[in-house]
């Protein structure tokens, strides 16, 4: 039997149909997730790997998917170097004791990751693979820069202008933190490999603040720092907005990379070469009527071509996303012709 249809696309192979899964795949957009929601908190999902094994596989037993992705999330590496972490309803994920100065960094902890709860995210794989040894499944860190984002700014922002302030004012302390949640996200993402993920992704969501000079400065080292730590699966990086660095993603040293919707998939090929594109559909064009949906998808495939695409949304999908869109999109890539 040939590899799945994700493996392949990750080594850069021609396969017979581009594999689709998307970001948020398992979450609120569901009704059965909502449910067990109404039951469990977020982070206890996120804290028993039996309750996130069956989640995961929530949006399996719903759509024709060709992927997993561990459910988790990127800030349990916050509360493994020392801060907690609350998810306040309709605020998202708030810190309470944000860090702000050297003395406060110097209070964060460097955890051996398998005595941490970030244990919980490899146990989740592998009990995956226990039940569904057939199905590829990811793993998934925050980049450090993104954690850093919410460990300075002590919660979502549009501008991070604390984060901002502690690099143009103690770049020495912001670069100390960097590196610490570079080898605590490259040992998070390891024991992930290790556990048998077919892949791991990095989310730098946030880098897109960055001016390019500054992305050069502090994203770029912190995610190969990290990624340096990470072997024996292919790596995925991805950032929101990352048009003007397009031409500078190859020096991350990930495999393959995350294309928002802003980018002509076409595009981001010419400039970043022969490498693995995943993406790059707006999340909210699942709003449009299925029609529009299966256009938008087919337009994608076709510029992105037969070897080197996972197909994916730019971003998350959105908790309010009809379900009748998510099939559309899922239906339009398994109903792809190739020209
Ligand atoms: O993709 C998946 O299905 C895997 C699970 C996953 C979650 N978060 C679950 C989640 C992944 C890969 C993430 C990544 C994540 N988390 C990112 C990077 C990707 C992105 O979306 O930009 C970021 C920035 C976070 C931080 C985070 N977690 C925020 C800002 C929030 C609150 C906002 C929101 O969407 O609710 C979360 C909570 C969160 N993470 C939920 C889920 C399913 C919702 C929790 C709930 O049930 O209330």
């Amino acid at each position: 039997m040939s590899d799945p249809l994700i493996v392949r696309a990750l080594r850069g192979e021609e396969v017979e149909r581009t594999p689709v899964w998307f970001m948020r795949q398992a979450g609120r957009y569901m009704a059965v997730y909502r449910e067990l929601r109404s039951r469990v908190s977020f982070l206890d999902l996120c804290r028993s790997a039996e309750l996130a094994c069956e989640v995961t596989f929530q949006p399996l037993d719903a759509f024709r998917l060709d992927a997993a992705i561990v459910f988790s999330d990127i800030l349990t590496v916050i509360e493994a170097v020392g801060r907690e972490v609350e998810f306040e309803k309709g605020k998202g994920p708030v810190i309470h004791d944000p860090v702000r100065s050297a003395a406060d960094a110097k209070s964060l902890r460097r955890p051996d990751v398998s005595e941490t709860t970030l244990r919980v995210a490899s146990d989740t794989i592998r009990l995956f693979r226990q039940s569904r040894p057939d199905m590829p499944i990811l793993g998934f860190a925050g980049a450090p820069f993104t954690l850093l984002c919410y460990l300075i700014q002590g919660g979502g922002s549009k501008s991070f202008d604390e984060v901002k302030k502690l690099l143009w004012t103690d770049p020495q302390t912001a670069q100390q933190l960097l590196d610490l949640l570079a080898d605590v996200v490259g040992d998070h993402m390891q024991a992930q490999a290790e556990a048998g993920a077919v892949g791991v992704q990095i989310f730098d969501t946030w880098a897109g603040i960055l001016s390019p000079e500054d992305w050069e400065r502090f994203a770029l080292p912190s995610i190969q720092r990290a990624l340096a730590r990470v072997s024996g699966a292919p790596t995925i990086h991805y950032t929101r907005d990352n048009a003007p660095f397009l031409d500078r993603l190859h020096k991350t040293g990930a495999d393959a990379f995350g294309i928002d919707w802003r980018v002509d998939i076409g595009h981001a090929r010419a400039v970043l070469g022969d490498v693995p594109l995943q993406g790059n559909m707006d999340p909210v064009a699942l709003y449009a009527p299925p029609d529009e949906i299966t256009r938008r998808v087919h337009r994608i495939l076709d510029a992105a071509g037969p070897r080197n695409h996972i197909f994916n949304l730019g971003h998350g999908v959105l908790p309010t996303t009809p379900i009748s869109g998510v099939e559309a999109m899922i239906e339009a890539v398994h109903s792809h012709r190739r020209a």
